[in-house]
């Protein structure tokens, strides 16, 4: 038998993926940009065994046997593919791409509440499972067929998914724009607005926007190419102002073609305005911008900051949105403990 743990962590993304132009191989109809978080706080954990003596492949989720989605199933395929295609011709050939896997996965934090927890679910999950079935190479390519943003989460640092040319999505792959270390004063701060699971799942929300926003077409062909070169100039060069200028105005993209989808999803309330509000009102105190927000698919804000900010920035988000009962829970704000 053979037993393997990975944790992974998840990213954020600064250029948001919106809409696919393959559902099955789920092919991106732009590039996007995101930061990895450290796996020390927000992780993924999957322990994977497998064993010429197992009978069918299994699937734990938070120790409860759970069913294997089709896109669990997909992942497994591939890897299998490509352990086999690595096994052709050897001596030691046991045949491993055969054994049977037992899975058991779980997270540290709220599942399907815009916290991207199936970026690091899926791309956790191929990890291990890459390392059981001993698969050299790209991983990303993988991971995306579990989720797309999934794909980002193999890199650490500053990471983009290449949407890719290809119709088989041989080339729409992430690769690391630069490691953590390039610039290690980034931090993350994420304020948990609601952690229940989100009404409209990113895979629907952003399918009804390819079927219906004008807005889409023209964000992926007109403004995505020209920010993405902008915003990585900006990471290149530690240039905080633009990339946050690019990071918010990004977010404030994809929640506007959320918007012009037809029916909208709406997945910022107004919570995820006030904080919006608050960002805006604190770089205008400053005179500079100390802070970005962006919303995924849910009313979660993640703010990117300089960890010579953080101090002042969390004192004073705890007095704007004091903390009113023993949960911490104020206007629906929950006061971060964390510094990611
Ligand atoms: C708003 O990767 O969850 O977080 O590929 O259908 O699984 P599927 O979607 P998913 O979408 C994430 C969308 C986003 C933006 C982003 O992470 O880039």
């Amino acid at each position: 038998m053979i037993v393997v743990t990975c944790l992974a962590p998840v990213n954020i993304a600064v250029i948001k993926y919106w809409g696919k132009r393959d559902e099955q191989l789920i092919l991106p109809i732009n590039d996007s940009i995101s930061a990895t978080l450290s796996t020390d706080q927000m992780n993924a954990k999957t322990t994977v065994m497998i064993s010429p003596n197992f009978e069918k492949d299994l699937l734990f989720f938070f120790r409860e046997e759970s069913c294997m989605s089709p896109r669990v199933q997909v992942c497994l395929k591939e890897i299998r593919k490509r352990a086999s295609e690595n096994l052709k011709g050897k001596k030691n050939n046991q045949g491993i791409d055969l054994w049977k896997a037992h899975i058991c996965s779980e997270n540290n934090f709220p599942t399907a509440a815009g916290l991207a927890s199936s970026s690091a679910g899926y791309a956790c999950l191929v990890t291990a499972l890459a390392k059981a079935y001993n698969v050299e190479g790209d991983c990303s390519s993988i991971a995306r067929l579990g989720s797309g943003s999934a794909c980002r989460s193999v890199f650490g640092g500053f990471v983009r998914w290449h949407k890719g040319n290809q119709g088989d999505g041989s080339d729409s792959i992430a690769t690391q724009i630069v490691p953590a270390s390039h610039w290690p004063s980034i931090r993350i701060l994420i304020l948990v607005v609601n952690d229940a699971r989100k009404k409209v799942g990113s895979t629907s929300g952003m399918q009804r926007s390819v079927e219906t926003s004008q807005l889409l077409q023209h964000r992926a062909s007109h403004v995505v190419p020209q920010r993405t070169e902008q915003i990585l100039k900006a990471i290149k060069n530690h240039d905080f102002e633009t990339f946050a200028e690019i990071t918010m105005k990004d977010s404030n993209q994809l929640h506007s073609v959320c918007l012009d989808t037809y029916p909208p999803a709406v997945y910022m309330n107004d919570v995820s305005h006030t904080i919006v509000e608050f960002v805006h009102s604190y770089n205008k105190i400053k005179g500079t911008t100390k802070l970005a927000y962006t919303f995924d698919a849910g009313p979660n804000a993640c703010l990117f900051l300089q960890e010579e900010d953080v101090a002042e920035v969390v004192a004073t988000i705890k007095q704007v949105f004091p903390p009113t009962n023993e949960n911490n829970y104020i206007r629906g704000i929950k006061v971060p403990e964390k510094i990611l």
